[in-house]
């Protein structure tokens, strides 16, 4: 029987798609998945650094493994964000003397060999390599869906946000070769895929240090050609970095989906200084504006932080002006939480009850305004790739065209292909609808 691995990933879609690579190098060594701590020989904790509630929870699952006997012989793994920093790495290893191996977000290639050296050795085996180094490395990895795949384009970042941590756990920005991408897409096209989501912290300036420079507009147009592509989606653009020839897109590129994620972070202007985005208020509307114009069904999301360190109540109050006004189809909302090193952490916090009543304001209304857009879309048909089939009462799901969750009546075989649903009732974050 072979052995087994779990692995749990606390991060973004970046983090998720290093699992898949992991995954791949774990079962290239014969290992099989199973979601079942006891059933593992090998434990993994991708690690996220982004919230103090992300590291927490490692922290939980660290701690209740290593008191439990059960576990001893188990080869715990530590990687990801939190690894690549000197003093989380520090406690973790001296806390918590289960964990057998700990490598960081720049060392994925050669995990395979760090486990191979720890079941010969038995050591406890550290790696932890501070450069960004895979702009020319296509990784293979096992995807949960056939039909849809992350690709990577840029790795790092710029930007600097003074409440951020990931410039600081992944380094400086770099992008990977316009051609590498497209061979990669192809490749994954030619394995059954038909939605890719492109990933990088900025996708926007994609290709700016590249030699000759290239940019996400070019990217956008050479993977629409990619024959049996149907949808790309990406994440995460920055409003500072969108210009007019990438939002003409959305009117151009018939496989670019009607979605902008477009993370706001606070409606002062004041604060977005603060914050170090770069970007107005005027500026992000001119964005939503210029999209809906261009293609009127286009749903747009954000992110939003509440209870920066400098923000008053009349900075909140203009975050909630801009909620009214762009009318959000939906939104991930965050308390502030100060990150070692950054500048933000070196402020006084806000008293809590203040930033939690905020938050409970902001999720009221943006539920709200959420629900009315979705009201809109009954009667409407939309395209769905359908991603699953519970057989259990007989409904399949899948995601429209502008990435919202749609349930129908289906069966197993329509999983992976795209089918025409009429929508017939919602709730906040679902739609029902029928066949047609
Ligand atoms: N690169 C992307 C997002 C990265 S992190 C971007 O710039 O949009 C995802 C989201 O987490 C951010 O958009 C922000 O809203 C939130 N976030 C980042 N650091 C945070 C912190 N210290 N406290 C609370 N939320 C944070
Ligand atoms: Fe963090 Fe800002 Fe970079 Fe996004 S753009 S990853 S929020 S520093
Ligand atoms: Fe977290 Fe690292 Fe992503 S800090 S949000 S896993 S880039």
């Amino acid at each position: 029987m072979k052995e087994k691995y779990i692995i749990k990933t606390y991060g973004c879609q970046m983090n998720e798609h290093d699992s898949e690579i992991l995954r791949y190098s774990l079962e290239e060594l014969g290992y099989q998945e199973t979601d079942n701590y006891e059933d593992a020989k090998i434990i993994i904790f991708n690690t996220c650094a982004i919230r103090e509630n992300a590291e927490n929870k490692v922290y939980g699952n660290l701690g209740w493994l290593k008191g439990n006997e059960k576990y001893d012989d188990k080869i715990i793994c530590v990687c990801g964000c939190m690894m690549q920093s000197n003093e989380i790495r520090k406690y973790i290893l001296d806390k918590y003397i289960n964990v057998k191996i700990v490598f960081g977000t720049n060392n994925l290639d050669n995990f395979k060999d760090i486990l191979k050296r720890h079941l010969i050795t038995g050591e406890r085996i550290i790696e932890i390599s501070d450069k960004n180094k895979y702009t020319n490395t296509t990784f293979n990895a096992i995807r949960p869906y056939e039909f849809k795949s992350f690709v990577n384009i840029t790795y790092g970042c710029n930007n600097f946000c003074t409440y951020c941590i990931v410039p600081y756990t992944r380094g400086r920005e770099s992008s990977r070769d316009l051609e590498d991408i497209v061979n990669e897409v192809e490749a994954l096209v030619n394995d059954g895929v038909k939605e890719i989501t492109l990933l990088g912290q900025n996708v926007n300036s994609y290709g700016k240090t590249l030699e000759p420079k290239r940019s996400f507009t070019e990217l956008l147009i050479e993977l629409n050609k990619i024959r049996n592509l149907k949808r790309i989606r990406f994440m995460t653009p920055h409003p500072r970095d969108i210009k007019n020839d990438f939002l003409e897109l959305y009117g151009k590129l018939d496989k670019l989906m009607p979605q902008l994620h477009l993370p706001l972070q606070s409606g002062s202007d004041k604060i977005l200084k603060d914050m170090n985005r770069h970007y107005s208020t005027e500026k992000y509307l001119d964005i939503v504006r210029k999209a809906r114009e261009i293609n009127p069904d286009i749903s747009i999301s954000t992110d939003i932080i509440v209870g920066y360190p400098t923000e008053t109540e009349e900075d909140f109050k203009k975050t909630l002006d801009m909620v009214h006004e762009v009318r959000y189809d939906s939104a991930f909302t965050f308390i502030f939480s100060p990150r070692p090193h950054t500048p933000a952490a070196k402020l006084e916090m806000l008293d809590e009850d203040v930033v939690k009543n905020r938050f409970n304001r902001l999720t009221e209304l943006m539920n709200e305004i959420q629900y009315e857009n979705q009201l809109k879309t009954i009667g409407k048909s939309y395209e769905v790739l359908v991603e699953s089939f519970d057989k259990e009462v007989g409904t399949a799901e899948g995601r429209n065209p502008q990435g919202r969750l749609v349930v129908f009546d289906g069966n197993p075989l329509q999983v992976g292909r795209i089918v025409e649903v009429e929508i017939e009732k919602i709730n906040t974050f679902t739609s029902f609808g029928r066949l047609v």
